[in-house]
């Protein structure tokens, strides 16, 4: 009989995860404690943007014309103890409140509940992202008979389907001997179709398992890291970061991902994630380790007061009573997530500094006045433009880098200045239509 799933958690990850596993063919049942999205997800409808999730949903939720009914929502944890034969826990990790350790509450509280429902001979896999020695401690507090394996997700916001449905590759932790070996069997099951498209299947310890997920994020913030510090070098020497960073992806060791330089990395991942691999690393005894993460986590953070400062200089020494227009609110494009946002990090510390900011986002806006209510917002790029002074460009979506017209917009602003805070603009377009371009670590002219 094919296996009965249950997602604890339906958050970005867990909604995603869902879904999917309906797409695979299991029959599934969402938990969440909040019963307004559950409602919603039971409707169909998610309560984020994210590129095919609803469309995903659609195809799946019980009750939809035309869908499969494989996948249904509730709120009872009793029913999803007796429903699943495996349960994935997805809820979130947030950073705690004034400490860079990770705030284990939501983890701690699933696992108390599902420990009292949940049936003998059940498999719960965990997928939040964790502390490392967080899965022994939690298999520890399920029933005799019930395995815990630890499975972690690497789906990125904007391509959460698509990394969800295809995984570069499937991290299994299990605990040693024949409960391990059943946990393996069982989530080799559970994705038997990506493994057979090609999908690497690795079998860890669950101490492994879990530092695969921070250290595969600290690498890319280093990534990220390392390419802002070259153009920091670039601004100082008169280089241009973008072909270095062309040049050296040529080669195959670095590659050319993750090499755009500009107002750092931001979002509900990376930097709380290396903060509580930190955190941990202390507790360990092996903060030495990691002190370098603190370097990664700093150069980040001044590419964002050297932006406000990159604009503080284009309006010729201050803020005040300059009109500022910020295009971009989320974290990335595709996505309608301003957690830990650059962008709006830096409209914010311009604002504060007495500049009259408007910003325009495709998708982030309802958030973005959620978490900065006193800054301006326009309903269109044109209208975040009109009268501006200087013009920030500082979310890569393509609405901006295809969609936006530099001759239009020069005829609405006060001064055609625009400073690319992602280096994802093409210069020789702009400066054509008789702007002054500037980007990160790349020359003047
Ligand atoms: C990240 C990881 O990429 C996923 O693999 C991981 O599963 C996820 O965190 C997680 O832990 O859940 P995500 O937060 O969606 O995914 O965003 P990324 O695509 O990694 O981008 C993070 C930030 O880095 C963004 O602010 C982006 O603008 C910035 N970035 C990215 C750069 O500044 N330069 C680059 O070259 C690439």
């Amino acid at each position: 009989m094919a296996l009965k799933i249950t997602v604890i958690g339906t958050g970005y990850l867990g909604a995603t995860h869902a879904a999917a596993m309906a797409e695979l063919g299991f029959e599934v049942l969402g938990l969440d404690v909040v019963p307004e999205k559950i409602e919603m997800l039971a409707a169909g409808r998610v309560p984020m943007y994210e590129p095919g999730l609803e469309d995903l949903l659609a195809r799946h939720v019980a009750g939809i014309e035309g869908s499969s009914g494989r996948l249904r929502f509730t709120t009872s944890w009793e029913e999803a103890g007796a429903f699943g034969d495996v349960h994935f826990v997805c809820v979130n990790t947030p950073q705690k409140h004034g400490e860079y350790a990770c705030d284990m509450s939501y983890v701690d509280a699933a696992f108390a509940s599902l420990a009292g429902v949940v049936q003998e001979g059940a498999l719960v896999v965990g997928k939040s992202t964790v502390p490392v020695g967080s899965a022994l401690r939690l298999a520890g507090l399920l029933p005799e008979g019930v395995e815990l394996a630890w499975n972690p997700e690497f789906l990125r916001e904007g391509f959460a389907v698509q990394d969800t449905l295809h995984p570069d590759r499937i991290v299994v932790g299990v605990s040693e001997g024949a409960g391990g070996e059943r946990a393996e069997k069982v989530l080799r099951e559970v994705y038997a179709v990506p493994v057979a498209e090609g999908s690497p299947f690795v079998v860890t310890d669950y101490p492994t398992a879990e530092l695969v997920k921070t250290s595969a994020n600290s690498f890319l913030a280093t990534k990220i890291s390392f390419i802002n510090a070259m153009a920091e070098v670039c601004e100082a020497a008169g280089g241009d970061v973008a072909k270095l960073a062309e040049a050296i992806g040529h080669d195959e060791r670095i590659g050319s991902k993750f090499l755009r330089a500009g107002i750092g990395f931001g979002g509900g991942c990376l930097p709380k994630d290396i903060r509580a691999f930190m955190a941990r690393a202390g507790e360990l005894g092996a903060d030495q380790a990691l002190t370098f993460l603190r370097e990664i986590d700093s150069i980040n953070m001044r590419r964002r007061a050297s932006m406000v400062e990159m604009a503080r200089e284009a309006l010729g020494g201050g803020f005040l009573g300059k009109r500022v227009a910020v295009l971009g609110a989320t974290f990335k494009p595709d996505s309608d997530d301003v957690r830990d946002s650059p962008a709006l990090n830096v409209a914010g510390q311009i604002h504060l500094q007495g500049g009259q900011v408007t910003v325009y986002d495709p998708k982030g806006m309802d958030n973005a006045r959620r978490l900065f209510p006193t800054l301006g917002y326009a309903p269109t790029a044109l209208d975040a433009a009109r009268g501006a002074d200087v013009v920030l460009h500082l979310t890569e979506w393509r609405e901006f880098r295809d969609g936006l017209d530099p001759a239009e917009l020069a005829s609405v602003v006060t001064s055609p200045v625009i400073l690319d805070g992602r280096n994802a603009l093409d210069p020789v377009r702009w400066r054509e239509a008789g702007w002054t371009y500037r980007a990160m670590g790349r020359p003047r002219a």
